[in-house]
């Protein structure tokens, strides 16, 4: 290194550094800065620093007063650093991270003092935006555990509600409608058909729920919602139904999309105390999409209310008045028919509910058959009824039913025994629970349909995902809880 560099090699470094460097007297008058220092002020207050001007004169007045405070301190001989925003809108106002030192002599007297400053503004939005990404996250990891959980607890339940209808029904029929015990029946299975209700909004926010999703006219469905809302709500609330589908088909359950709606105009009557206005619209929405908002011009939701409205159970309504399920059956039913949901809303501006579904062909043959419930339940006549249910009290609820309209029963617990039985017995339908320890529904109905191809077969789930029966032909699925006509219509049409 020549000894020119080497005397220089502060100047150098200094005039090389990318950061704003400058250096001040007691005065506040720059005595030095480098390239980068001239550069930056440029790029942020339009103008070009000169040796001698008072630094805190050349900015904004109301940021004036900061940046003297800081160089006074440094001026006193404190080290620190700080973080703000200093430069003109009309060019550049980002952040600086500041360092400032004193400067001092070979006396150790601060003769002045000087900054070091970067701007940190692409690190912070990068902070900002992680941390937002992060929450999401969070956020969806919470919704995957809780639907799990409630998944699990619904289809339990779901089964003991089963057992209790199931029996309920039974015992209604060996007891005369005049009896004095038979309000206590009846008082007891209409408690059972609400408790049936719950779940199966439990299984739709848990993405559990057998859905019939099928191709339909969007603007039909909502047509028929139409109704069912008008008598929600009270006079003072206008509706207004605008539909602008045309005649475009969605994927979905018309059942459950109908529910979604009246599920959204309830919370927007409760929103509106005072009276407003309802507003459902359907729209094109890209070439692959529908879109159906539900607006009202009621109270509005803070963020904190709008960021949890969809978990399950959470309610800001007075107890007894809502169960904080209702937006959680909308997200599980728009998730399940592969669309999304968004809630656009804020305090004393209304809310906006929007659900995105997915177009579909006009004429798509269902992903799963319904089952027709519209076939006169038949007797049995000793037609044989393979009947496969891990659940004792479900498989004897099912049998009584069964047997009680003429039909001969096998009851088999769980896969490999009710295919064991077809050695001995060689049924006319099998109903089988989807849901099973060990050998699962569908394995069971891919083994029976092998041993005898023209086995019509029954599934019997609340729970389980729609597509794993897509392979078994002439597969029906009846939805748990259900009621012994169901049942028995369903197995007089599979015959
Ligand atoms: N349109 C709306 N306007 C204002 N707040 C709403 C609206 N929709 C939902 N919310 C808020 O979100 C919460 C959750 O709504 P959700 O429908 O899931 O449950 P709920 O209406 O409280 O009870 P449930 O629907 O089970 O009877 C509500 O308690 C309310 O605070
Ligand atoms: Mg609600």
């Amino acid at each position: 290194m020549g000894a020119v560099v080497k005397d220089k090699l502060w100047e150098i470094i200094g005039q090389s550094d990318r950061s704003p460097i400058c250096a001040f007297d007691h005065d506040f008058r720059l005595i030095g800065f480098n390239q980068a220092h001239s550069d930056e002020f440029f790029r942020i207050y339009g103008y070009r620093v000169e040796l001698g001007d008072v630094f805190p004169d050349l900015f904004l007045p109301e940021q004036a007063p900061i940046i003297r405070g800081f160089m006074a301190r440094a001026l006193g001989g404190e080290v620190f650093s700080v973080v703000e925003e200093f430069g003109d809108p009309s060019f550049d106002r980002p952040y600086w991270e500041i360092w400032y030192a004193p400067l001092r002599d070979e006396a150790g007297d601060i003769i002045g003092a000087f900054h070091h400053a970067q701007d940190i503004s692409a690190r912070l939005r990068l902070q900002v935006d992680l941390s937002a990404a992060q929450d999401a996250l969070r956020q969806a990891q919470k919704m995957e555990a809780v639907g799990q959980l409630t998944g699990g607890i619904a289809h339990d339940f779901n089964n003991l509600l089963m057992a209790i209808v199931g029996n309920l029904q039974l015992l209604a029929k060996r007891i005369p409608e005049d009896h004095p015990g038979r309000r206590f029946v009846d008082s007891a299975a209409s408690a059972a058909d609400k408790g049936s209700k719950l779940t199966s909004q439990l299984l739709a926010f848990s993405r559990t729920q057998k859905l019939s999703i099928r191709s339909v006219r969007l603007d039909t469905v909502l047509d028929k919602a139409r109704e069912l809302v008008r008598t929600a709500l009270p006079p003072a609330i206008a509706m207004d139904f605008v539909l602008g589908g045309q005649d475009a088909c969605v994927l979905t359950d018309p059942d459950q999309l109908e529910l979604a709606i009246l599920n959204l105009a309830l919370n927007a009557r409760d929103a509106m105390p005072g009276g407003g206005e309802l507003r459902v619209e359907s729209r094109a929405d890209g070439p692959d999409h529908l879109l159906v908002r539900v607006s009202d011009t009621g109270t509005g939701m803070t963020a904190e209310v709008a960021r949890q409205a969809i978990e399950p159970f959470f309610t800001t309504k007075e107890r007894g008045k809502g169960t904080g399920l209702g937006l959680a059956q909308v997200y599980g039913f728009v998730t399940q028919c592969g669309g999304a949901l968004r809630i656009d809303s804020a305090p004393g501006a209304g809310s906006t509910i929007a659900m995105r579904l997915k177009r579909a062909e006009a004429a798509q043959t269902p992903v799963v058959e319904a089952v027709d419930c519209s076939t006169e339940p038949v007797d049995g006549e000793g037609r044989v009824v393979l009947v496969i249910d891990d659940d004792s009290s479900v498989r004897a609820v099912l049998a009584e039913t069964l047997k009680a309209a003429g039909y001969s029963v096998v009851e088999a617990a769980d896969g490999p025994e009710g295919l064991a039985k077809l050695d001995s017995v060689k049924p006319d339908v099998a109903v089988v629970d989807f849901l099973m320890p060990g050998m699962n529904g569908d394995e069971v109905g891919r083994r029976l349909q092998h041993a005898l191809p023209q086995l019509p077969i029954l599934f019997v789930s609340g729970y389980y995902d729609t597509l794993a029966l897509d392979g078994i032909s002439g597969a029906a699925v009846l939805r748990k809880p259900f009621d012994d006509r169901t049942l028995l219509s369903a197995v007089a049409s599979a015959l």
